[in-house]
């Protein structure tokens, strides 16, 4: 078997997943961020080799593997040297992002994020009791409203959450972007948790640039969260890593019992250690036909009352439905006359009821129909 893409209806009609079972099969499922191609031939084959084997028992081998496995691929992409020793294994980015912030923090200290922005950030700071400080981006190209950050940094702010690139919209915060937040968080000594889980997909050509190579005093403010989950269609495996640019927080996390957080399990770790150790073939690959596929999209919704900034990164497309008949709440009607399947805008952030996310990681064909079957419902 090669590492080409292959989308297969009757195996994503019979698999278990979230994204193929939850809804009825009349029903084309664009909405949880899962790709509908099939992972990369090396973590199949590391996955399938255990399975051959009945290899189940004790095996640590893969989570040790991680975090070299990781740095090197940061290394290799970005030209970024990050410490092993730094690094530590979660079992989620949002098990990453919830444990850096709770560590951080105290009850009621402001957690601050910029929506609208993948839904879990502002769930797991409610659910520990910090104070969620929603700085909505200027709906104008996606960026972040720096003098309100300013402003709040000043004194209502411990910790910020961010995502480059972003989820939902798939944008990219720009170098001076990134300039200008920089210095807030040097200015405030703010801590950063920094999202990258996005950072392998995105278009044209641009490279990643991680908020932690932006010098030694920004990137001792900056946990770095990267998985294989998104890159390599890994949702499954339930592992990430950080690199922990802030000493304190390697302290605190140093000082807790060691299996105080649990590891992945072997199956997964071999499954991300092989992707990143030999999965760059099936990438390449991948990005092509998401690159094809977002310019398929933007085309198909230019001209129509559903504007799209076509995102630069990510396999997702932010679409707001605010000058057509759908627009108090599209993806429901959507679901309802169009069946398909996207992600309400409202989850995202309050003022995003006229939006829906749709997932672009799919074949041509399927997209098509997708869009086809979109357009039908909207004027
Ligand atoms: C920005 C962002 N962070 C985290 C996650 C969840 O990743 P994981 O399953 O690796 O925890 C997602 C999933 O779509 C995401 O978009």
């Amino acid at each position: 078997m090669n590492d080409s893409l292959h989308v297969d209806l009757d195996r994503l009609h019979s698999i278990k997943g979230m994204k193929w079972s939850k809804y009825e099969k009349e029903i084309l499922p664009a909405f949880v961020a899962d790709m509908d191609f099939e992972p990369p031939n090396s973590s199949y084959e590391a996955l399938k080799e255990m399975v051959d084997l009945k290899d189940f028992g004790y095996k640590f081998d893969h989570v040790d593997r991680l975090i070299p496995a990781w740095t090197n691929w940061i290394f290799s992409r970005d030209g970024l040297e990050l410490p092993e020793a730094h690094c530590t294994i979660f079992t989620s980015s949002i098990h990453a992002l919830e444990a850096v912030m709770v560590l951080h923090t105290q009850p009621n200290d402001g957690v601050a994020l910029f929506s609208p922005v993948y839904h879990p950030f502002a769930k797991a700071v409610q659910s520990a009791g910090r104070k969620l400080i929603d700085i909505p981006l200027l709906e104008e190209g996606w960026t972040i409203d720096i003098e309100r950050f300013n402003e709040l940094a000043k004194s209502e702010i411990k910790v910020v959450l961010f995502c480059q690139p972003h989820n939902p919209t798939g944008h990219l915060f720009s170098e001076d972007e990134v300039a200008e937040f920089s210095e807030i968080i040097i200015k405030h000594n703010l801590l950063v948790i920094s999202d990258e889980i996005w950072a392998d997909l995105i278009f044209d050509g641009k490279p990643h640039r991680s908020l932690a190579a932006h010098g030694q005093e920004v990137r001792e403010r900056i946990v770095t969260v990267g998985s294989a989950s998104k890159t390599f269609n890994l949702a499954g495996a339930r592992c990430s890593v950080a690199h922990i640019g802030e000493e304190s927080i390697r302290q605190k996390l140093s000082a807790l019992p060691e299996h105080y957080f649990g590891q992945p399990s072997s199956f997964g770790a071999a499954a991300t250690v092989a992707a990143w150790e030999s999965g760059k073939p099936w990438l390449r690959n991948t990005l092509k036909q998401l690159h094809e596929n977002r310019d398929f999209l933007t085309k198909s919704f230019a001209g129509t009352n559903i504007k799209m900034d076509s995102p630069q990164a990510t396999y997702l497309a932010w679409l707001n439905f605010s000058n057509t008949n759908i627009s108090e709440a599209p993806s429901k009607v959507i679901l309802e006359k169009g069946r398909v399947a996207l992600e309400p805008g409202s989850k995202f952030g309050p003022q995003s009821h006229s939006y829906a996310r749709l997932n672009f990681a799919t074949s041509p064909e399927l997209l098509e129909s997708i869009v086809e079957r979109i357009l039908e419902v909207v004027d």
